[in-house]
């Protein structure tokens, strides 16, 4: 079979984009999540889900699920620069938000979870073999506890991008993993934050899934000069809403990359 190029994927996502808008042209609602069953994001379609959502007892899940307390959290877990005996290499960075219901309300003292590549586009797990540098002193994982205004913080290195196996010369557009508890477990919510202007955006079709331009837009963070940190750190900011208009995309169960 021959090798799927970026431009036969291309070609496949601008398809699916301009089958979106017509039938938003011709009055049909706005999705604000992505398609399931994404062809360009090849592996969507053999694990997109083909039967409806599977009712649990929760009651019944929370005895075998993970779960937390706000005493489980330490303070330093939310800066990923400091959990090794050195300094991880990049570009030091702060991102910062709130978490925010569709009213606008603070959601407060939720667990929230990150976990990035490092600098040169490299996870520390054994599926990820591609010949950039593993850091020793970076392990790309942190966490935090929202506080009463619904606001987290998280000092890291700016995280590379990276190649994945879904055609030839594809590439991640630089992101953060991002995860929010919620109550019970059964409530967890993941998705990706991405930085302005990435230039692979265009090509990437795990962002492209996602037909309606708004909603991606919501995934990129803005850098916040106010919270950069002089002769220090690059300061960013995203908000995660969780519902309404405005609500940021999550990621279906069993997606990664
Ligand atoms: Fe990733």
């Amino acid at each position: 079979m021959t090798p799927l190029t970026q431009a036969d994927i291309s070609a496949e996502i601008a398809e699916r984009h301009a089958y979106y808008d017509s039938r938003v042209a011709a009055g049909a609602a706005r999705l604000d999540s992505p398609l399931l069953d994404f062809a360009p994001y090849r592996s969507s379609i053999l694990r997109h889900p083909t039967k409806n959502p599977r009712l649990v007892d929760p009651e019944t899940i929370e005895l075998v699920s993970p779960a937390f307390g706000q005493r489980d959290v330490a303070a330093v877990e939310s800066d990923l620069t400091v959990q090794h005996s050195g300094e991880p290499l990049g570009e030091r960075m702060t991102v910062s938000g709130r978490v925010l219901d569709g009213e606008g309300r603070p959601v407060r003292h939720q667990l929230v979870e990150i976990w990035q590549a490092n600098s040169s586009g490299r996870y520390i797990h054994q599926r990820d073999q591609h010949p950039a540098p593993l850091d020793p002193n970076f392990t790309g994982a942190g966490r935090c506890i929202t506080d009463d205004d619904g606001g987290y913080s998280f000092t890291t290195v700016k995280p590379g991008a990276y190649p994945w196996k879904n055609h030839v010369n594809a590439w991640r557009p630089a992101h953060i993993h991002f995860s929010v508890f919620g109550t019970a477990f059964t409530q967890r919510l993941v998705t990706q934050m991405y930085f302005p202007n990435d230039p692979l955006f265009p090509l990437d079709p795990i962002y492209q899934s996602i037909p309606d331009q708004a909603a991606r837009d919501r995934l990129v963070s803005r850098y916040d000069h106010e919270s950069s940190v002089s002769e220090w750190s690059l300061g960013y900011r995203w908000d995660i809403v969780l519902t309404g208009a405005r609500a940021t995309w999550f990621e279906p169960d069993g997606s990664e990359a």
